[in-house]
């Protein structure tokens, strides 16, 4: 089978099941697709996101990434440090860590064995333009070169399948298209699979294939 991710039925509620967010989600990810989640403030992309991930339960429904099952918890944390890198809104870099320490935190997490990581750690810092900042303090750097740190950190373990939430929702209009850019290039240049949620109609539609929430349900797509 060549799904990457695949959903199927997921329903999401908060505060004890009064707040309902996903209604009843079904959608699956070919390997090495780059899709766009997009929809209005409030509708569910960062839970999807989220459940995806295994950062949250889902209520029920089924959930596989890269042939895991995410709903069952055992195999969840490996599952999320071995196979998924994930880009927050807000960079979650730790601000009094240099960007070389901050991102080198993925492979310690997964036990500090590739021996190739300083290589990769440079290799990527270049491709990004952060390279001349890694051993300043992420406190010290630019929204910009924060989120490409970002960038750098979720593909330290060359993830199968990368989830972007809003990527480049905290940068001005200039950075915000050069980011935007790169996160395509590195994952094409990878054959790596992408998911990242968006409410900006225009980046959305430079991925494959643009799948629209509304209200916690798919409503359709764009390719
Ligand atoms: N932890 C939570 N507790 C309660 N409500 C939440 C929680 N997380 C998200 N929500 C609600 O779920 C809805 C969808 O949120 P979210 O997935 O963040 O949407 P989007 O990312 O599309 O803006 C919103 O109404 C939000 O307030
Ligand atoms: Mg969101």
């Amino acid at each position: 089978m060549n799904k990457q991710v695949l959903v199927e039925d997921v329903w999401k509620s908060f505060d004890r099941g009064r707040i309902e967010v996903l209604k009843g989600v079904t959608f699956t990810v070919p390997k090495g697709e780059i899709v766009a989640l997009c929809g209005t403030s409030g509708c569910g992309k960062s839970t999807l996101l989220n459940v995806i991930s295994g950062l949250e339960e889902v209520d029920r429904g089924k959930i596989r990434v890269a042939g895991f099952d995410v709903v069952e918890e055992s195999t969840r944390i490996d599952l999320l440090r071995h196979h998924i890198g994930y880009v927050f809104q807000f960079h979650h870099l730790m601000p009094d860590l240099t960007l070389a320490e901050n991102c080198l935190v993925p492979l310690i997490a997964t036990g500090g064995q590739r021996a190739d990581g300083l290589a990769r750690l440079h290799e990527l810092a270049t491709a990004t333009g952060v390279e001349h900042r890694l051993g300043q303090r992420v406190r010290e750097l630019s929204g910009g070169e924060r989120q490409r740190g970002a960038l750098v950190r979720s593909l330290m373990n060359d993830p199968e399948l990368l989830l972007c939430d809003e990527p480049t929702g905290a940068l001005d209009e200039k950075n915000r298209a050069k980011v935007f850019d790169l996160l395509l290039d590195l994952v094409r240049a990878r054959g790596r699979t992408l998911v990242l949620a968006t409410h900006d109609l225009e980046l959305a539609l430079r991925c494959d294939r643009t799948v629209k929430m509304r209200d916690g349900r798919i409503e359709g797509e764009v390719r």
